[in-house]
């Protein structure tokens, strides 16, 4: 039988991806990949014509990401190795999607991240983010004592807008999970 993370590779990942909004020949860029759940199905995606920048610090997590790429012929994921967190190495306004997922509780300097995501997205692009572990959710690290509702302000101050909440079937780490998912769209003038 297969597993929930077989299942999710083979076709629910891409079919996930699609509803949040990805679509064929765009470039996206996954920061804090890990080992790419969401990486491998996005890389699918967006196809020959796109293209995944793949961010995380975690250098052995992103040598598993590019074994499993090519396993699977996705010659379309470009890694990224950063150890300076509030750098993107991509210019500006070149990115069509940024997906955070369940990313944001490591991080205590959220807003220079935001800022750098802000820098890459193209005017009016999508920042699409898991809040994991957040107070209602397995609270854990620096979201702990942040509900939803915190974390999307905090977001929307750093110019984003929310477009669309949805709770979701997704995964998380290996299995099976149910989360709320942040759609937010980049404000083209800073306030
Ligand atoms: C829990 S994993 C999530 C992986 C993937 N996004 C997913 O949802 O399956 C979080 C990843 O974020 C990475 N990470 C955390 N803070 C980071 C930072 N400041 N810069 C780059 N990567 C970071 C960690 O190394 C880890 O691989």
């Amino acid at each position: 039988m297969k597993t929930d993370l077989e299942k999710w590779l083979a076709s629910e990942g891409k079919i996930f991806l699609k509803e949040i909004g990805v679509e064929k020949g765009q470039v996206i860029l996954d920061f804090g990949c890990g080992v790419g759940h969401y990486t491998i199905p996005v890389a699918k995606v967006v196809g020959k014509e796109g293209k995944v920048y793949a961010v995380d610090k975690d250098s052995e997590a992103l040598n598993q990401l590019m074994q499993t790429a090519k396993s699977e012929g996705l010659k379309n994921i470009e890694p990224i190795n950063t150890q300076e967190e509030l750098k993107i190495e991509l210019k500006d306004e070149s990115v069509d999607v940024v997906l955070l997922y369940d990313v944001l509780h490591y991080m205590d300097q959220r807003r220079k991240i935001l800022d750098e995501i802000r820098r890459v997205l193209k005017p009016g692009a999508l920042l699409s983010v898991y809040p994991k572990h957040h107070k209602f959710d397995d609270p854990l690290w620096t979201l702990a004592h942040m509900g939803l509702e915190d974390v999307i302000r905090e977001i929307e101050k750093a110019d984003f807008h929310l477009e669309k909440k949805s709770f979701k079937k997704l995964i998380h780490d290996d299995n099976y999970d149910k989360g709320y998912i942040l759609n937010f769209k980049k404000r083209n003038t800073r306030s």
